[in-house]
């Protein structure tokens, strides 16, 4: 009966909602019950070619309006997130499965963000150097490069398009975003509130639909000058490889296989709370999540012990109810593949000590759940030491030594985010400097990423940085400019003669 009614969105498109040219829509459906939340345009070339064209048309006048203008707008952004705060977070749960408590803070990292970017409209600093010659004058400016396509993954659908619309926008960029087909939804209600706050028609554009047509499209338009995507290593990779073609400015942020390293002098306790919320927290669906512990051998059963425990009390159910602590997974295949390394883990003989399957009963039956797994026995070459699951599984890896757990964090092909339990000051600041990862964290889990530092990896998680004064580099380029106020020639490097 819901199902007939529910709402179908268009694209939008320079000021106005359109369908998709083909007609074709797609559902957006709530992985806890099955629910038809709402149709959303499927967009193709024909759409992504209408969008970036209405883009480059706003581009020309948005790069000429003052920064501190368009940082006003995002002020904006930020006060009317705040007031829709709540409005956005119950779309968030229910299209894609987050607890409620984490969705709003999914939304308040893009009010941070917005608040952040809104700043550098009057600051966006560049250098004033000495210059080689008299009367000669030399700086350098953040320039933007014209229209930016941004694609989303449905895990943070509201902190990840802030990331990367804030930043674009306040340095003068016009935008298009493709946001993840699993969360449209949340994607429709930001692109309502930037309009709402004032930006003028054409500056944001939003295509919905999926990644091998929408996606594909805007990766290859020869007029999109800048591609930032988050989501999987392999889809990272084709799309640098495609963007390269047209000279497009490109930024990945991929995969991760964080870690989270505990000494024999951690406080175990404090431990456990931090593994558990950075391995079930979001249902271990965050690129930060943890999904290795790498434990000393003198506090591995204490350990071991009270994780189970903890893992085994965690609430399955509705992440709508305020007191679950763990939502679905969001969708079939996510489902699937969390499944599949149950198979792995057994074969490579990995002990499971909790979890392992998809939780049943009641109306846990109508959702994509699954049980917070635990395998304990772990060694470093495992497959489910080495491969991001992006689940609610997690692999203990014993050590016996500061020196041992540093070679295996670093040991996988990723590089997102660790994290080091000790007392010990000394090994705390070794930790900083010998953890290849572009987080670090003491004390504390593998999440919780604050906007005004850079966010971001290293090896296949890709190297480029998001949020703080570091996002500006992904949208913008630097140009160094020479002014001679001498009135004659002077000739750089050249001897006097
Ligand atoms: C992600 O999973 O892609 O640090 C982003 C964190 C969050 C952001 C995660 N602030 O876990």
């Amino acid at each position: 009966m819901t199902e007939t009614r529910a709402k179908m969105y268009g694209n939008h498109i320079g000021g106005d909602w359109v369908e998709a040219a083909s007609g074709e829509t797609f559902e957006d459906r709530n992985p806890a019950n099955g629910e038809l939340i709402a149709t959303y345009a499927r967009s193709g070339k024909e759409d992504v070619d209408r969008a970036v064209k209405a883009a480059r048309g706003a581009f020309e006048r948005w790069r000429l309006f003052p920064a501190p203008k368009r940082g006003e707008i995002l002020y904006k952004v930020a006060q009317l997130m705040a007031e829709r705060k709540e409005d956005f977070a119950r779309a968030m749960s229910r299209e894609m499965g987050k607890v409620l408590a984490e969705a709003r803070g999914d939304v308040q990292e893009g009010i941070d963000m917005a608040f952040f970017a809104a700043g550098e409209g009057r600051r966006m600093l560049g250098d004033t150097v000495p210059a080689e010659m008299p009367d000669k004058f030399a700086m350098s400016l953040r320039m933007p490069i014209g229209v930016v396509g941004l694609i989303t993954p449905w895990n943070f659908p509201v902190a990840i398009p802030s990331w990367k619309s804030f930043p674009a926008l306040v340095a003068g960029n016009t935008v298009v975003l493709k946001p993840a087909e699993d969360a449209p939804d949340c994607a429709r209600l930001f692109t309502e509130l930037l309009l709402d706050a004032g930006l003028p028609e054409g500056v944001y554009n939003t295509v919905f639909g999926y990644g091998e047509e929408a996606g594909t499209a805007l990766v290859e338009h020869s007029d999109v000058a800048g591609i930032s995507f988050t989501g999987s290593t392999a889809v990272g990779i084709a799309i640098a490889r495609e963007a390269h073609k047209t000279h497009k400015k490109v930024a990945t942020e991929m995969g991760g296989k964080n870690a989270i390293i505990l000494l024999d002098d951690a406080d175990v306790d404090l431990a456990v709370e931090g593994s558990v919320w950075s391995a079930f927290g979001t249902a271990g669906q965050r690129c930060t999540a943890a999904s290795r512990m790498i434990v000393h051998s003198a506090v591995l059963d204490e350990f071991t012990e009270k994780f189970v425990r903890a893992a085994e009390a965690l609430t399955l159910g509705d992440p709508l109810d305020g007191s679950v602590d763990v939502g679905p997974l969001v969708n079939e295949t996510q489902l699937k593949r969390v499944s599949g390394y149950m198979d792995v883990a057994e074969g490579e003989g990995a002990k499971l000590l909790c979890g392992g399957e998809r939780a049943t009963g009641g109306d846990l039956d109508k959702g994509y759940f699954f049980r917070p797994t635990i395998w304990g026995g772990v060694r470093h070459g495992m497959r489910v030491a080495q491969e991001e699951i992006f689940g609610p599984a997690i692999a203990i890896i014993p050590v016996s030594s500061y020196e041992e757990a540093v070679k295996v964090n670093n040991g996988t092909p990723y590089g997102l985010s660790s994290a080091i339990f000790t007392q010990n000051v000394n090994t705390a600041f070794k930790a900083m400097r010998d953890l290849y990862t572009g987080i670090t964290y003491i004390n504390a889990g593998t999440i919780g990423a604050e906007i005004q530092l850079p966010f971001g990896g290293t090896k296949a998680t890709g190297g480029h940085r998001e949020v703080g004064q570091q996002a500006l580099d992904s949208f913008t380029e630097w140009k160094s400019v020479y002014v001679d106020y001498s009135g004659k020639l002077q000739k750089a490097q050249i001897d006097e003669i």
